[in-house]
């Protein structure tokens, strides 16, 4: 048969490499191709706008079968001009093709069929986007909804920069016309995967699943590409998981298309997370991806052009799809400059790669004999092997055999995959300190924000400053703390993880009383005898913290010191470095006469009053049940400091001070706050201390006073609001609050009444 792919890039090499092995084919076309699809087939200059030029051509030249690589053709329509012409296509109706060409109808048609994904909202006017990212207290991602070439999503990092690059879309049209209606959605984390399937808009027979990766530089830093490289079979989806996602996210999605009228022909691409609450779809596309491609069909035993048939016939259910043990890596080979400006025109060298690598072209041209670079990714050089750390080695092996001046790749391209094998059988053959970095490694790496430049490994965190620039006055707010105590308690009852937040969560509030967000966060951990997994328990515990308040845990340091500590005792110290911008900075100046002291629940003593706890319940094993505190002595006692960024965050432009209530309770404390002329009044009746108070008062012969000077009594941060303020700023916090009392003339302190 006579089959015409269209598109230039190396998915299209991939694809024209994959059907010149077919015995079915007679002639095969590349519209426009790139020199290396040169070798498969015959390139054509055709312009694929003009879909009467390709219908003509395809006539003229008896073609049976399309194959349309890239999207934009098909959100343009062309299937639909092809079969309307009676030429057999494979690729997605334009209606079909939205579910990538409109991001809007992909989340609503997500939202219709129950297909797993993150929590968005749409908007076309500035002034309702930003209302929204006022209101609502987790981290965005931002999209264009309509095709940007892949650049068309921004992860900001603040409140700020949220705001101003919604002000850059709207106002002056960053994404052009992509941008007329963007899409909010919750940022979600986790590891991501491209599952992609063929479908004939019944049957769903999905590929072996594949990791692209989105960063220009090793360990995932840099900007994001098109993507630098990729491998297949991802062993992070599990047989378990792959039918998960045959079932919650491909079928579904199929099925839907389908009862809507817009049955679905073609590849099928979901990009999922495997986040901790379980697989979300990220995006679907209506075509092949790039680079996954280059990494899965080296693999594919079964002839495309009976795949594609099949889908077009609709017979795809009859058909078996047979894949080559072993798997494939990837590694594209980019032009200096990339993904910025390129620079093009540079001489290829090749030499001979052995029979299980391909080198797929993307950006070269063929000019008087010659190879020339001419974009930004230039080839994406495949080797294939009987698993994953052989195919990694060969591909690294013959990189060498393509040259050019500037060229850039990565060298970590499935290194992920290999790491979830050595984690694996790693056992006691490396020295305890690298194992407890490799432990730990996941976690702080997934707190990573573009911002990061280099983590951990490298002697100082690099952090972006630039996020500052959405600011008008940025002031930097920086402070510094430790767990105190607890840890002892923690140690005794081997309860680690709840340290970790305890440190980040209390360094949290204590710039939140500034007015500032969280930018980034260092640690110190140190211990009698390191066990790894003992640090890399607290060390997940700082990074989920971290993560939650989308703040990069950007480095750290563990001390193993014998002698110093006791046997099985560790102490946790943390830094915290926020941002505000200058005129929001607390406590405000206006504080007077009036004002209204509002306080909110803690989750337990926090991280404050330890010495005096311990001194209390020496006798009393923790792991005792008192039916008043609902469970054990343990349970209330280590409850993890809560942080009060995500409820109080939105609501800083309404409040004058808050306080965050630490070692020195409410009598050491609120003065923090205060000008020299006012005190603060608490009416002790004003709320109800959870009952751990009253065993701690009790067991401990402890005089109220003390209590309140100590402790916390169950309100762990108070707000100063304007009186006229009050109603408004309780009904948007959406739990209890408590009216706990007010400011009056006097001298800075805290007076204490019934
Ligand atoms: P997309 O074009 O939708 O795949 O987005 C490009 C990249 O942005 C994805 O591969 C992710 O790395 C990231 N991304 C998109 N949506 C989200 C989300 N909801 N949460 C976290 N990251 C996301
Ligand atoms: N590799 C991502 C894509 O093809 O969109």
């Amino acid at each position: 048969m006579n089959v015409l792919i269209i598109g230039s890039g190396g998915r299209e090499h991939a694809m024209a490499w994959k059907v010149a092995q077919s015995a079915r084919l007679r002639k095969l076309y590349i519209a426009p191709g790139n020199a290396g699809t040169m070798s498969c087939g015959e390139n054509v200059l055709l312009d694929v706008n003009r879909h009467s030029d390709v219908i003509r051509f395809c006539k003229e030249k008896q073609i049976d079968l399309v194959l349309v690589g890239p999207e934009t053709p098909l959100a343009d329509g062309l299937a639909d001009s092809l079969s309307k012409s009676g030429i057999r296509c494979f690729g997605p109706s334009q209606a079909a093709a939205q579910i990538e060409a409109s991001k809007v109808f992909a989340k609503d048609f997500m939202a219709r069929h129950h297909i797993p994904t993150a929590r968005y909202a749409v908007f076309n006017k500035l002034s309702d986007a930003l209302e929204h990212v006022e209101k609502i207290n987790y981290p965005v991602v931002i999209k264009a909804s309509g095709l940007a070439a892949g650049k068309g999503v921004i992860l900001p990092n603040t409140l700020e920069e949220t705001k101003s690059t919604l002000e850059q879309i709207f106002v002056n049209g960053v994404f052009g016309e992509a941008g007329n209606e963007v899409v909010i959605e919750e940022r979600l984390s986790g590891q991501e995967v491209s599952l992609m399937a063929f479908t004939d808009g019944k049957s769903v027979i999905p590929m072996l699943p594949a990791q692209d990766h989105k960063r220009l530089l090793d360990s995932d830093l840099g900007p994001n590409t098109g993507g630098m490289g990729a491998y297949a079979p991802a062993p992070i989806l599990t047989v378990d998981l792959m039918n998960e996602a045959i079932e919650l996210v491909l079928r579904p999605a199929v099925d839907g298309l389908r009862s809507e009228g817009i049955p679905f022909v073609g590849v099928l691409y979901a990009g999922l997370m495997l986040t901790q609450n379980g697989i979300r779809t990220l995006e679907f596309n209506c075509r092949f991806g790039d680079p996954e491609t280059q990494a899965v069909l080296p693999l594919l035993e079964t002839d495309l052009l009976d795949i594609a048939e099949a889908c077009i016939d609709g017979t795809l259910s009859d058909l078996t799809i047979q894949w080559k043990d072993g798997a494939a890596v990837c590694v594209v080979l980019a032009s200096k400059g990339y993904p910025e400006k390129v620079e093009s025109g540079k001489l290829v060298k090749f030499y001979s790669l052995p029979a299980n690598a391909i080198c797929f072209h993307a950006g070269t041209k063929f000019e008087n004999g010659e190879v020339l670079t001419s974009g930004g990714r230039v080839f994406g050089l495949t080797a294939w092997a009987d698993g994953i750390q052989s195919a990694v080695e060969q591909v690294y092996e013959n990189i060498c055999k393509v040259s050019f001046e500037g060229m850039l790749y990565r060298k970590d391209i499935a290194q992920r995959a290999l790491k979830q094998f050595s984690y694996a059988d790693s056992g006691v053959s490396i020295t305890e300190g690298n194992r407890a970095v490799d432990l730990m490694k996941g976690a702080v790496k997934s707190t990573y924000t573009p911002s990061v430049l280099a983590g951990i490994g490298s002697f100082g965190g690099l952090y972006d400053a630039s996020v500052l620039k959405a600011f008008d006055n940025p002031v930097l707010v920086a402070s510094t703390d430790g767990v105190g105590t607890k840890v002892k308690l923690a140690a005794s009852v081997n309860r680690y993880r709840g340290v970790g937040h305890d440190i980040v969560n209390h360094c949290i509030n204590d710039i939140l009383v500034q007015g500032a967000r969280p930018l980034f966060f260092m640690d110190y951990f140190a211990t009698a005898k390191l066990t790894p997994e003992v640090t890399a328990e607290v060390v997940t515990g700082i990074a989920e913290a971290c993560k939650e308040a989308g703040m990069a845990l950007l480095g750290g340091e563990t001390a193993e010191m014998p002698g110093v500590y006791q046997p099985n005792e560790f102490d946790v110290a943390g830094t915290i470095v926020g941002a505000v911008e200058r005129d929001n900075i607390l406590p405000r100046k206006d504080l007077k006469e009036g004002d209204v002291l509002i306080g909110l629940t803690s989750s337990g003593p926090h991280t404050n009053g330890y010495s005096l706890i311990r001194k209390i319940f020496a006798d009393t094993p923790l792991d005792t049940v008192f039916p008043e505190l609902g469970g054990s002595l343990a349970d209330s006692l280590l409850a993890p400091h809560r942080s009060y960024l995500p409820l109080l965050y939105p609501h800083l432009s309404r409040v004058k001070a808050l306080a965050h209530l630490t070692g020195g309770g409410f009598i050491e404390n609120i003065p923090r706050i205060l000008p020299d002329d006012l005190d603060a009044v608490i009416h002790l009746t004003s709320w109800t201390p959870p009952p751990l108070w009253k065993l701690i008062q009790q067991k401990g012969n402890i005089a109220t006073d003390e209590m309140y000077r100590v402790f916390n009594m169950g309100i762990g941060m108070v707000m100063v609001v304007d009186k006229t303020k009050v109603d408004e700023i309780q009904n948007r916090i959406p739990e209890p609050t408590f009216i706990i009392g007010e400011l009056v003339k006097g001298e800075k302190k805290v007076r204490l009444t019934a």
